[in-house]
């Protein structure tokens, strides 16, 4: 689709990840205006109706990105995060949600380059994929 650009949430853990962004935006590094930024206290505060009510408001893509493993600031917040995004990621394929449209990272609040790397990644795949039709609800408003 000819001028089209996905809907992504992100979901950035205040502790790395979304000073990670900060830093980026800092340093003039650019990364998609369509990627929309909530700030998370932890990854492990994460629930899978955040992801699943995301989609079915009409985000194309959902990025949810944490502490490094073994540097959560609630020690292993990201440890449970880690296993109940895997969970989540199976019953999104089985429902009919193509795995390219869920993303998981760890960046520590240095690495802006890798945030904008990593930003950059989501969003060509998620375009790629074109408009999410399933769990949708509502559109989003970008
Ligand atoms: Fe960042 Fe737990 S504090 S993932």
């Amino acid at each position: 689709m000819k001028g089209w650009e996905p809907k992504i949430i992100a979901f950035l853990c205040n502790w790395c990840s979304y000073s990670a962004a900060d830093l980026a935006g800092v340093s003039r590094l650019a990364y998609p205006s369509n990627i929309r930024v909530i700030r998370i206290p932890c990854t492990g505060r994460m629930s899978p109706k955040f992801i699943l009510n995301a989609f079915r408001h009409g985000a194309d893509g959902v990025w949810v990105s944490g502490c490094h493993p073994g540097e959560c600031h609630y020690l292993e917040g990201n440890y449970y995060a880690r296993r109940k995004f895997a969970l989540l990621k199976n019953f999104l394929e089985h429902i009919g949600i193509e795995p390219g449209r869920l993303w998981f990272s760890w960046i520590s609040s240095s690495e802006a380059t890798k945030f904008v790397d990593m930003a950059n990644m989501v969003n060509d795949k998620v375009k790629a994929l074109g408009p999410a039709k399933h769990l949708i609800k509502t559109r989003a408003r970008v």
